[in-house]
């Protein structure tokens, strides 16, 4: 089917509120209205995922349930300004980086030299910090059939972070159904690199409650255990026996209320799983699987990365409001984050994710749509 590209937005009221928002933004760089636009793709079976090249976000995801009923399964804004919001900071359906998940203190030693990023969550950097790859514009080029390529430079010492490293980020809808990411990066001087897709998902609707009974399989015998600012101790614990054994597909709130000291760390489950490779790393493998009763919606994630954060919303309360203007509720949306482990630039049993010059750093993730 075809894609169309259009702007999001019409109208001086929105322009006006998009430059409040710049403004108010410590460093900032000033964002150019007319460069904001949508692009939507739509397959044989009518799914429709709208990107805006603004954090090269996932603003809507249309699916059927199994009546045929469509709903949009992304949580989001209906204009940029959401996006822009510096006070709160869900990431809803960004790329972020350029290091997704937390680094402690902002800081890491790599060839003998010590950086220091910036620390946007309590003394820790999270999600590529105050301006991360969510809050810039992309340059954006339509590639092919239902494919929209998404790249930006990032400069050496935005954020802290070493190396000029330029990016290309490729979303795809095919008509399997599936939700492509295909990432790019190369850099001039060694850095970590750590990209993902921060999407909230609720397979009932964006804005129709808790994903609570929602069923989730991850295809993980072990995670990453934290600390109390969500920092991994290092060490890599057995789910078995634990509310974080989802290998047989449970609802997410089954297990989410037990006394447990990484369930209260987490606020509810916000850690990062280590996925079953069995011997096919860097391979795609099945990483994740989500059913949801009512409406049958099912998803699946696969991914060539190492693992994945899963994330319940803990953090929304309710005063955000969604596109159909329906509050986002606590617990109202989850994220399957595809990724290397949180803080691999100091943890060096961690798989690597330093990129030097002359390497590529490619990966791939897939979310794939269908009802039961
Ligand atoms: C990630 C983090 C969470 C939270 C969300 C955004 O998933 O792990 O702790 O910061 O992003 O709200």
């Amino acid at each position: 089917m075809k894609l169309k590209q259009k702007a999001l937005f019409a109208g001086s009221i929105c322009v006006a509120g998009l430059l409040a928002g710049c403004a108010s933004m410590r460093g900032v760089k000033s964002v150019d209205f007319d460069s904001i636009r949508l692009y939507t793709l739509k397959n044989k079976a009518g799914i429709e995922v709208k990107i805006s090249n603004y954090g090269a976000t996932v603003t809507s995801i249309n699916t059927v349930d199994r009546e045929g009923r469509m709903a949009d399964i992304a949580l989001g804004y209906n204009d940029v300004s959401g996006y822009m919001n510096a006070v709160d900071k869900p990431y809803f359906g960004a790329i972020v980086g350029r290091y997704g998940n937390r680094i402690a203190k902002g800081r890491f030693t790599l060839d003998g030299k010590e950086y220091k990023l910036a620390t946007n969550n309590g003394e820790n950097h999270l999600h590529g910090g105050i301006i991360g790859f969510d809050k810039v514009v992309w340059t954006a080029e339509i590639v092919g059939k239902n494919a929209v390529r998404f790249s930006y430079l990032a400069k050496a010492g935005e954020e802290g972070y070493p190396g000029n490293l330029s990016i290309a980020v490729t979303y795809t809808l095919t008509d399997d159904n599936e939700l492509k990411i295909d990432y790019l990066a190369t850099t001039d001087k060694a850095t970590p690199v750590n990209l993902t897709n921060h999407t909230y998902f609720n397979l009932k609707g964006e804005g129709e409650g808790t994903i609570l009974d929602h069923e989730l399989m991850i295809n993980a015998k072990g995670f990453t255990p934290v600390d109390s600012g969500l920092i991994p101790t290092g060490k890599i614990v057995p789910v078995a026996g634990t509310p974080f054994d989802f290998n047989s597909a449970k609802p997410i709130g089954r297990d989410i209320g037990q006394i447990d000291q990484q369930l209260e760390y987490g606020l509810g489950y916000d850690h990062n799983f280590v996925l079953n490779k069995e011997g096919r790393e860097g391979q795609m493998t099945p990483a994740a699987t989500v059913y949801e009763p009512n409406s049958g919606r099912f998803m699946e994630v696969f991914t060539e990365e190492p693992g994945i954060q899963f994330y319940c919303g803990n953090f929304l309360d309710g005063r955000l409001t969604g596109k159909n203007g329906k509050n986002y509720v606590h617990r109202g949306g989850f994220c399957l984050e595809t990724q290397h482990y949180p803080d691999s630039p100091n943890q060096a049993q961690f798989p690597s994710t330093v990129l030097r010059p002359g390497e590529t750093y490619a990966t791939k993730t897939i979310y794939r749509f269908s009802v039961r």
